[in-house]
């Protein structure tokens, strides 16, 4: 078994030229390193060598035919992995490059098949985390990097998570403190046109249109004819927490005396209980085993932020029912509730079923 070390990092080149010295060399040998992001931690290797990306699914637990996004620290790379890009290509990684939005593109051969698992497509995306930027150029520039967590469970967003997920399979995690944002990247097919939304994230469907004018969504059950879903891994159940989630959506008074009751359900049969609830709320489910409160309604960032940890901490409580209000938010709504309902392999109540019963 491989002694992962644990360094921080602060994000001020000076001070972090050893660490990325150490690091870039860890990849140059076809090694892997946890990195920060802005979105979520990312299991990084050299993207041009295919041991290194046989390595990453081992060191996931990940099927080998789910590509890898290949991370780059300058525009102009962008043509040396990816060929025939679109012109909105360019506008959008003019408008939100480095940023969390990834983009699906033809691939050139540099890109060995093992990082795209199989495909003739390559992600790429050109974080503005700091310390991703560091790392990405002191090792070559082109880094393959899943999110950190090991396949199925929720993603990192903090160095502990990475540690708890991959301590003993990689050689080395870079603690760059929490992320900012918590969601993975929006994922775009540029190859398409119009082009298409793979994965919704913190750049939305409105900021895309700006630039775009026209998007098509993928719909669950897959493209056009019913293929399989473009991103082979939306087809796999993600996220999800080892006790049993499901979400319930309704009006305030609705969620809460809905949850309420299944909460005291679960609690008479002898379960652990748990809620995941809005600021607002967290006050009314004196029930529960336990309640996490995410944050004000008001406040979508911080419920993005939120998410994935409270989803760890509800596994290592040791919930075995959890059930979670619904955050259909203006801006990242569809970001959360899609990770949530991945989560949640799609269980959903709506809350107004007691209405009627209650009367
Ligand atoms: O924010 C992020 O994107 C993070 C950080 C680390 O950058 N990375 C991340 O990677 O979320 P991962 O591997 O967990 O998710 C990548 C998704 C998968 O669903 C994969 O199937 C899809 O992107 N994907 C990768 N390459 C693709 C391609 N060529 N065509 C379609 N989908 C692709
Ligand atoms: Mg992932």
């Amino acid at each position: 078994m491989l002694i992962t070390k644990v360094a921080k990092a602060s994000g001020d080149p000076a001070a972090d030229r050893e660490l990325m010295k150490e690091a870039s060399g860890i990849i140059r040998n076809g090694g892997l390193v946890a990195i920060p992001t802005e979105t979520v931690y990312g299991l990084a290797g050299d993207a041009l060598n295919p041991d290194s990306a046989k390595r990453i699914y081992a060191a996931k637990g990940r099927p080998s035919d789910n590509p890898l996004i290949v991370h780059i620290a300058r525009i102009e790379d962008l043509d040396k992995i990816a060929r025939d890009v679109p012109e909105e290509a360019y506008k959008l990684a003019e408008r939100f490059w480095p940023g969390p939005l990834t983009m699906v593109l033809n691939k050139r051969d540099t890109v060995p098949k093992e990082t795209t698992g199989g495909l003739d497509t390559v992600a790429v995306r050109y974080p503005v985390n700091s310390i991703a930027r560091e790392f990405i150029s002191a090792s070559g520039g082109f880094i393959a990097a899943p999110s950190a967590n090991r396949s199925g469970r929720p993603s990192c967003t903090t160095a502990e998570h990475c540690i708890r997920d991959l301590d003993g399979r990689v050689e080395l995690i870079i603690d760059g403190g929490e992320v900012g944002i918590g969601l993975e990247s929006t994922i775009v097919d540029m190859t398409v046109k119009p082009p298409c939304i793979l994965r919704q994230g913190y750049i939305n469907e409105d900021m895309l249109r700006e630039v775009l004018g026209d998007i098509l969504y993928e719909t669950k059950e897959g493209t056009k004819d019913n293929e399989p879903p473009k991103a082979p891994g939306m087809k796999y159940r993600h996220y999800a927490p080892a006790g049993k989630l499901a979400i319930v959506h309704g009006s305030p008074d609705d969620t809460v005396r809905c949850i309420n009751r299944l909460v005291e359900k679960r609690n008479a049969e002898g379960y652990k209980t748990a809620v995941i609830a809005s600021d607002e709320n967290a006050g009314r489910y004196e029930g529960a085993g336990i309640v996490k409160d995410i944050g004000s309604s008001e406040d979508e960032d911080m419920i993005a932020h939120r998410l994935f940890a409270v989803l760890r901490e509800l596994d290592d409580w040791g919930a075995e029912y959890i059930y979670s209000e619904s955050f259909d938010t203006p801006r990242l709504g569809r970001a959360i509730m899609d990770r949530l309902l991945r989560a949640s392999a799609n269980t959903v109540i709506e809350g107004d079923i007691l209405r009627e019963e209650m009367k």
